[in-house]
């Protein structure tokens, strides 16, 4: 039995509604949890929100509501917003939950109670944006290089961890087993953090400064820094559900985005350290999705909202262009034109277009009754193709190159439609002593359809399903992976009459 298999998003904020960002990542997750349970492997899949701290305190006085209130309300939305668009996340967890705050405090009980936490005082430089401290030297003119604002300077008592008493570990870790940061510029750059002196990591906030936010189990005028209560979220989440079970936690990979990675790579493992659990398996990480090259964020206003890409395009068009254009590790840039583009192009054209000749023809000329017969000619190499996609396809995904991947399935789809022009199965038509022939052809393009239904299964889930349906076939055929071509269609097996996968869409204007 293969390895069972976590993977988590980050866990968002709920100082603004869902975006394209969000949106990402969540849709990487869900693409490869449905990926894993396609071949068979147990997928685990754990979101939610972050919803203590500054930042959210400040957004609900803002708002005119108490932070809970506020984060009910926003984090409802973040979920709701995933069922809306199909994303099959296993559990929503959030930091308000009772058992996560239990958690969070055993934990930190634990790690005081070794002699990991001491009280000292600081003085630094605070972006409540970012919910922490800067130092001089990463600031740009004086600001906040993600939110444009000046941080302010703050001295108060607190309590630290001795993060620093880690560093030389961490060293070791990444050093030692590079796939547990990729793509491996991310670990590079981890490892040019470690060079420096971490130092250790303050993790309260005094209530007379905050109160929203976790009690310290051994002094109660303090609440807990977010960071420290949100990334325990990941284990806390698996023990709500019965599954605080080391041997899965070890499986987790954490997706995220290259602006937390420090977090994840340095405060997050030190934590597992000292609470003397087991460390995760692996981050990845990608880039951003731009907007005319600034990043795509709430606090800058240029948002996309994946409720209205759903309304406007479809949520499979919209997963394949995030999935498509973006090389995950690097930053793209997102145009809704290029979307249209791809839309135009790859779906309606490419698979589409495909798609509903060949049920139309089935129609036209065998009211629908599939003919099976043995391959000949051109038709050895129009499977091929398909082998060739599949196995390139299994090695990209694994690598998290889902562009790749898609790329290899479209240049079987380029021969297909390329093999229906050449083989001219609506010219051959006309000729009665060649019916047998033509019935062969759109046999072996069914099996095109049928493959690439489940090879496209965990990218557009939609399509995919109505692919097989339109087909005639059970939906179970999407895990039939391994079904050897010209096994799917028994005599007599009837396809329906085609509709439209992917109407063309106009570019906005
Ligand atoms: N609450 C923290 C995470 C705690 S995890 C224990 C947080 N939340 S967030 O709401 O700001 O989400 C950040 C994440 O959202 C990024 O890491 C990424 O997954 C996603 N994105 C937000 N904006 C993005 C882009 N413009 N592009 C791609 N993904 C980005 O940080």
């Amino acid at each position: 039995m293969a390895e069972p298999i976590y993977y988590t998003t980050p866990i968002y904020y709920v100082n603004a509604e869902p975006h394209l960002g969000h949106t990402y990542t969540t849709v990487v997750a869900d693409t490869l949890v449905r990926w894993w349970r396609q071949r068979g492997r147990d997928a685990l899949f754990l979101t939610g929100t972050d919803e203590h701290g500054d930042k959210i305190a400040q957004v609900a006085a803002k708002a005119g509501e108490t932070p809970k209130a506020y984060a009910d309300r926003i984090s409802a939305s973040f979920r709701s917003t995933w069922d809306a668009i199909g994303l099959r996340y296993g559990w929503f967890e959030r930091t308000t939950d009772p058992g996560h705050v239990a958690f969070v405090q055993q934990v930190l009980a634990r790690i005081h109670a070794k002699g990991e936490i001491y009280f000292g005082s600081y003085t630094g430089l605070y972006c409540t944006g970012c919910e922490r401290f800067y130092q001089e030297r990463e600031l740009v003119d004086g600001k906040c290089p993600d939110h444009k604002t000046a941080p302010v300077e703050i001295a108060e008592e607190n309590y630290f961890f001795r993060m620093s008493a880690y560093q030389d570990r961490l060293i070791a870790l990444f050093e030692r087993e590079p796939e547990r940061i990729q793509p491996d510029g991310y670990r590079r750059e981890v490892l040019a953090l470690l060079r420096e002196p971490i130092g250790d990591l303050c993790i309260s906030r005094p209530k007379s400064r905050l109160a929203w936010g976790i009690d310290l189990p051994f002094d109660d005028r303090y609440v807990t820094y977010v960071w420290f209560d949100a990334l325990l979220t990941y284990v806390s989440g698996l023990q709500a559900h019965g599954l605080n079970r080391p041997e899965l936690w070890q499986h987790a990979h954490h997706l995220i985005a290259k602006d937390i990675v420090k977090p994840h790579a340095i405060f997050w493992p030190a934590m597992l350290m000292a609470a003397e659990l087991p460390l995760y398996r692996a981050l990845h990480v990608h880039g951003y999705w731009q907007m005319n090259a600034d990043k795509m964020s709430k606090s800058l206003g240029n948002v996309v909202r994946p409720l209205e890409m759903q309304a406007r395009y479809g949520m499979d068009a919209f997963r394949y262009y995030l999935l498509r254009e973006m090389a995950f590790g690097q930053d793209a840039e997102f145009s809704e034109t290029a979307l249209v583009t791809r839309l135009n192009a790859d779906l309606a054209n490419g698979l589409g277009n495909l798609a509903s000749r060949v049920l139309a023809m089935q129609q036209r000329y065998f009211q629908g009754a599939v003919q099976p017969r043995a391959p000949e000619g051109d038709d050895v190499a129009l499977h091929e193709a398909f082998v060739l996609a599949r196995r390139e396809l299994e090695q990209h995904v694994p690598q998290m190159a889902f562009h790749r991947g898609l790329e290899a399935v479209w240049r079987a789809l380029d021969h297909a439609n390329k093999y229906v022009t050449d083989t001219a199965p609506f010219t051959l038509a006309k000729d009665p002593a060649m019916r047998p022939r033509v019935g062969a052809i759109l046999h072996e393009l069914c099996e095109v359809l049928r493959t690439t239904a489940q090879l496209t299964a965990p990218f557009l889930p939609e399509t995919a399903t109505r692919l097989v349906r339109l087909l005639g076939l059970d939906d179970a055929v999407l895990a039939e992976l391994d079904r050897p071509w010209g096994t799917a269609f028994a005599p007599g097996h009837r396809t329906a009459p085609p509709e439209a996968l992917f109407p063309r869409v106009e570019p906005p204007a």
